[in-house]
């Protein structure tokens, strides 16, 4: 495994390196506009450590008590990323991203013959492709709206690291311990197909555009370059795929065997509403404020035809809501989805806080925003449990012998390399259905779990709003500073370069 690994960085980099050779001056091949925009804010503000504060925090919410300390002593000196304001400015986020939003935010989005109209009133989402806090309470036919949902992650990271003037961030590429590349390869592929399909981006302009414009980049360092996408697995780029350090939504089983340290990290799927900014979620355990046993926002045709899963959840649960009748105690609550949309996610975002139990069931791919939005709601995430996963010892919250919890969610258990006590016991979290009984035992194990024990639902709920927060992602003027998803992916991030310097210096 390590030497394929191996072979293809170097492949890649051979073929970068051609590149380069045939076209010496695609090492200064910059665009005049992205030169201008940047040198002149070519300082830190050494004094805000925030960021650095905020990963100390993470340490301590993923680690056991009497492992911080030492953790946090073992960790090379001060940790500081470089980021690239080298790209030409029509492979930046801003440019994709107003791309995405000129071609797609429109009302007949299928033939995108029109620009964005002015008036936003007649867009189809009140909300830019990530670029702001934004809580979407507007859309409509379009895909635009959902597909932000998905895929703007790599915009937003993008956009934070770019625009970051801490302390952590160091202009001095000797002084780098990873270099951040800011180029959004998922919103890449948005821009030029409205299927976010990557065939359309040419490998070799990504070698040209990218690659070639990363002066720092040498044949020992790509695997200290961290790459960004934002989509499942199957619709990343197959090149960004192969660069060792990638941060994206979903990863495939073979690029992280157990024991191995990975470079492959997941993000959470991003949240712009305002409530869920870090410093705004007012998580409260207790079942006081939750005035629903249940709520369900899901689409019931999803996934395989034969997979009734939903299907039958969503019809009990009608079922219920429609005679009135309540689970202990409690009403229960379906929503509407419009083809598979939120229409109002403000609206659907309110529900979720006002319930005990969000049933997060299978979807087409192991992860879901949902699972991420509920979490930050205080509500606890419901899912079958399978025993077995393409991991021995590692169950499966999607499919009997699939993904593994492991490789599913973020910061999961497992994932950091000589800790295997570092990171989120998603059991913790959750509602677990044992598969062998499914639906119908799901109803009646959460109905008896509020009448019979309360306190295990405390115990979630105490859990989930002490970790809700590593989900979440500070924007704006909350960016950098808290302990949120992107703090804990430079931790997951640092943690991985620490355990490649101390491979080779053996
Ligand atoms: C620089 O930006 C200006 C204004 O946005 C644009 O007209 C021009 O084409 C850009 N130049 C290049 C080389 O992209
Ligand atoms: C950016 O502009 C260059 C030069 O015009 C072009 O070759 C390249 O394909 C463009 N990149 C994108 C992503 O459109
Ligand atoms: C744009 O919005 C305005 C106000 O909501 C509306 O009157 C108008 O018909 C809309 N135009 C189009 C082309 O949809
Ligand atoms: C109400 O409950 C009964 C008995 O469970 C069921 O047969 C009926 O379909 C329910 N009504 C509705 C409108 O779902
Ligand atoms: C359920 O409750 C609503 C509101 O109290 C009432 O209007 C409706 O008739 C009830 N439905 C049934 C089936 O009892
Ligand atoms: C969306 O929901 C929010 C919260 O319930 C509400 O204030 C807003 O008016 C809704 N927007 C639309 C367009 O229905
Ligand atoms: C589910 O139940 C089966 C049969 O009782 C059992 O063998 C299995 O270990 C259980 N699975 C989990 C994940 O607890």
């Amino acid at each position: 495994m390590k030497r394929i690994t191996k072979g293809a960085i170097a492949l890649i980099l051979c073929s970068v390196l051609l590149l380069l050779f045939q076209d010496e001056r695609l090492f200064v091949a910059r665009d005049d506009n992205a030169t201008t925009m940047t040198t002149s804010k070519r300082k830190t503000n050494s004094d805000d450590t925030s960021l650095a504060k905020a990963m100390e925090a993470v340490v301590r919410l993923l680690l056991p008590e009497e492992r911080v300390e030492p953790y946090l002593q073992e960790l090379p000196k001060e940790f500081r990323f470089f980021v690239y304001d080298s790209l030409p400015s029509n492979w930046t986020w801003q440019y994709f991203s107003t791309c995405i939003e000129q071609r797609y935010n429109v009302p007949d989005w299928f033939h995108h013959v029109q620009n964005a109209p002015p008036n936003p009133r007649n867009r189809t989402s009140n909300c830019d492709w990530g670029a702001s806090i934004c809580s979407q309470t507007q859309s409509s036919s379009s895909s635009y709206s959902s597909r932000r949902f998905n895929r703007n992650g790599d915009v937003v990271l993008s956009k934070l690291f770019t625009e970051y003037r801490g302390s952590s961030r160091t202009f001095d590429a000797q002084d780098a311990d990873v270099f951040l590349v800011p180029y959004p390869s998922t919103a890449h592929c948005a821009c030029v197909s409205d299927k976010a399909k990557c065939w359309a981006v040419k490998e070799v302009d990504i070698q040209q555009h990218v690659l070639a414009n990363l002066p720092f980049l040498t044949d020992d360092n790509l695997e200290k370059h961290v790459f960004l996408s934002s989509v499942q697995r199957d619709f990343n780029h197959p090149f960004m795929m192969r660069m060792p350090l990638l941060l994206s939504l979903e990863m495939t089983h073979d690029v992280c065997p157990i024991g191995e340290n990975c470079g492959h990290i997941l993000q959470p799927y991003v949240n712009t509403n305002a409530d869920y900014q870090p410093n705004h979620m007012n998580l409260t355990p207790g079942l006081k404020d939750r005035r629903y046993a249940v709520t369900a926002f899901m689409s019931g045709n999803i996934g395989e035809r034969s997979f009734r899963l939903r299907y039958d959840f969503l019809n009990a649960l009608s079922k219920m809501q429609a005679n009135n009748t309540t689970m202990g105690g409690l009403p229960v609550y379906v929503g509407h989805l419009n083809n598979r949309m939120m229409d109002n996610e403000t609206a659907i975002l309110e529900k979720y806080r006002e319930s005990i139990f969000c049933p997060c069931l299978r979807g087409n791919t192991p992860a879901q925003k949902r699972f991420f939005d509920v979490l930050m709601s205080g509500c606890i995430p419901v899912v079958i449990e399978y025993a077995s996963s393409k991991e021995e010892g590692y169950p499966s919250f999607f499919k009997k012998h699939e993904t593994s919890i492991r490789l599913s969610y973020p910061f999961a258990k497992g994932m950091f390399l000589g800790e295997p006590d570092m990171g989120i016991d998603y059991h913790d979290l959750v509602v677990t259905v044992n598969s062998t009984c499914g639906m119908d035992c799901m109803l009646a194990r959460l109905e008896e779990l509020i009448i019979n024990h309360p306190e295990e639902i405390s115990a979630k709920q105490q859990r989930i709003s002490e970790l809700a927060q590593l989900f979440s992602y500070g924007q704006e003027d909350n960016a950098l500073q808290y302990p949120d998803a992107v703090a804990a992916m430079l931790v997951q991030i640092r943690h991985y370069v620490s355990k490649l310097t101390s491979h080779s210096r053996q």
